[in-house]
C-alpha cells in the first residue's frame, strides 16, 4: 500500500489524511491527537518530516512551504506534493505575489507596496472608488494581516501599527495596500505540476470572524461547496485568467511549481480579479472539497507532484458544508486548556465528519488547544441538508466559551445567493 505522509496539524492535513487514507496507509507529521481520537486509522507522529519513509508527501501549511521544507525533502529523493522555497513566496510576500500578478497580466486590485508610513497613508489619501481601503502585511500573518475598513483613520493607523512591527512583527514592516474590491468571494483551487493545472471544485470561504462578515479577518470560519453560480465555465475564466497565467509567469522565472496555488478571487461588476493566491489547500475549503472528490486522490496528488498530471478529478453532486468552532477570543488571544465535550456522539451523525485543528488530549480527554479548535463538515444531497446537518452536529458539541458563525452558506443554501 503506498505510504503517504500529510505535513501539518490542523483541520486541513486531517480532511487530507481522510481522504487520502481511502486508498493508502497515512501518517501525519505532527498532527493532533483529535486526529487519532477520531479518525483511528490514521497515525499521527512527533517526528520531523525529513525522518519518515513515504512514498509521497503533502504539505498542508504555508509556513514549512515558505521554510524549505519541500526543496529539503526533494533533495532526499522524495516525491512531495507543495512548491519549493522559491514558488512559495507567492503566498510568503504579498508584495511579490503582486508583482507577479502585474507582470503576468492577471487582473488583480491596484495597489502599492510600502515600507514608509508618509507614501503609504499619501497612497491611501489618493485611492479612490467605491470599495473600503485594503491594508495587508507583506508576509505572513496566518490570515490575520489583512484590514478592510471604510475609514481612513482606522487604515492609518493600521499602516503604523504594522510598520512599526508592533503588530504583526517582521511581518508587518512591510505593507500592500490596494484599492478595495466589492462582490463575492471564491476559491479555486488548482492541482499544478509544474506545466499544466487543473482545477478542483470551487468553494466559499467565510474569513469574517463575526456574523454577517463583520469582526476581524481570520483563518476562516467555515466554508461550502459548490457554489451556487460557479458553475464550470466561470471555473475555466478563473483558470484561463488567473491561475495558468501565473503559472506561465513562475515557469519564466525558473521556477517548477508542483502543488496546489489556490486563487482567492473576488466576483466584481468588471469580472473575476485576484485577491491573492495561496501556495497550498485552503482551510476551511479543503474541508468541503476534500470529502467531495471521486476516485483516488493519492494517485492524483502523486501524479501533479511527478510531474506528470492527469484530467482533471471528478468531484460528487452532494454539497459539503463545513462551520469551525473556535475558542473564545479567537483570532486575537484563543483562550486554551477546555474540555470539548459531545464530540464523540456528534462524529457519528449521518453524513458528518469532524476535522480535529487546535486539539489536545489529557486526563479529562480532549481539550482546546488554540483558536479554530474544530471543523464540522457534513455532505448532503443539496446545500440547505448538508447545512442542517453540520449545525445539528456543531450543536452537540460544547466548551465554555466555544464561538461558531451561524450564517454559514445560509444565503446560499436559500439561493439568495450567487455570483
Ligand atoms: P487575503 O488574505 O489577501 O485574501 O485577504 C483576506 C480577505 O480580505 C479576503 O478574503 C477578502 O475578504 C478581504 N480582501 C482582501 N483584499 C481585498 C480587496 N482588495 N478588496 C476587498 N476585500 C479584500
Ligand atoms: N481559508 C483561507 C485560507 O486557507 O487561506
Amino acid at each position: 500500500m503506498t505510504r503517504v505522509c500529510v505535513v501539518g496539524a490542523g483541520a486541513r492535513e486531517h480532511a487530507l489524511a481522510v481522504a487520502l487514507a481511502r486508498t493508502a496507509s497515512v501518517v501525519v507529521a505532527p498532527g493532533n491527537p483529535g486526529i487519532t481520537a477520531l479518525s483511528p486509522g490514521i497515525a499521527c507522529t512527533p517526528r520531523p518530516a525529513e525522518e519518515i519513509d513515504a512514498d509521497l508527501f503533502v504539505i498542508g501549511p504555508e509556513v514549512p512551504l515558505v521554510g524549505g521544507l519541500a526543496d529539503r525533502l526533494r533533495g532526499r529523493g522524495k516525491l512531495v506534493l507543495g512548491p519549493g522555497a522559491d514558488g512559495a513566496q507567492v503566498e510568503g510576500s504579498k508584495a511579490w505575489m503582486k508583482a507577479l500578478l502585474v507582470s503576468a497580466g492577471v487582473p488583480t486590485a491596484a495597489h502599492g507596496t510600502f515600507d514608509a508610513e508618509a507614501p503609504a497613508v499619501a497612497f491611501l489619501r489618493q485611492l479612490r472608488g467605491d470599495g473600503p481601503y485594503v491594508v495587508k502585511t507583506d508576509g505572513l500573518a496566518a490570515g490575520k494581516g489583512v484590514l478592510v475598513t471604510g475609514a481612513i483613520d482606522e487604515a492609518i493607523d493600521d499602516v503604523q501599527a504594522k510598520l512599526s512591527g508592533s503588530a504583526f512583527g517582521a511581518a508587518g514592516r512591510r505593507v500592500v495596500i490596494e484599492e478595495g474590491l466589492v462582490g463575492e468571494e471564491l476559491s479555486v483551487m488548482a492541482l499544478c505540476d509544474g506545466t499544466r493545472a487543473v482545477p478542483l471544485a470551487a468553494a466559499q470561504d467565510f474569513k469574517r470572524a463575526g456574523e454577517g462578515d463583520t469582526g476581524p479577518n481570520t483563518g476562516g470560519m467555515g466554508a461550502f461547496s459548490p457554489v451556487p453560480g460557479a458553475g464550470d465555465d466561470l471555473v475555466d475564466t478563473v483558470m484561463d485568467q488567473a491561475v495558468l497565467p501565473t503559472l506561465a509567469a513562475l515557469r519564466r522565472r525558473g521556477i517548477d511549481y508542483r502543488g496546489v496555488l489556490y486563487a482567492g478571487i473576488m466576483l466584481t461588476a468588471d469580472g473575476p480579479k485576484v485577491l491573492e493566491f495561496n501556495v497550498r489547500f485552503g482551510d476551511p475549503e479543503a474541508q468541503v472539497v476534500l470529502p467531495r472528490w471521486h476516485g483516488d486522490v493519492v494517485s492524483f496528488l502523486a501524479s501533479a507532484a511527478g510531474g506528470s498530471l492527469g484530467p482533471s478529478p471528478g468531484f460528487s453532486d452532494q454539497a459539503a458544508v463545513c462551520v469551525v468552532l473556535a475558542a473564545e477570543g479567537y483570532p486575537t488571544e484563543p483562550r486554551t486548556g477546555d474540555v470539548i465535550s459531545g464530540w464523540d456522539a456528534a462524529a457519528t451523525m449521518d453524513g458528518v465528519q469532524l476535522y480535529a485543528a487546535s486539539v489536545a488530549q489529557d486526563a479529562r480527554g480532549l481539550t482546546t488547544s488554540g483558536g479554530r479548535v474544530l471543523s464540522v463538515s457534513a455532505l448532503g444531497d443539496a446545500l440547505p441538508e448538508a447545512r442542517d446537518r453540520a449545525y445539528a452536529a456543531a450543536a452537540m458539541i460544547d466548551w465554555p466559551g466555544r464561538l461558531m458563525r451561524r450564517d454559514i452558506a445560509s444565503r446560499a443554501a436559500v439561493g439568495v445567493q450567487g455570483p
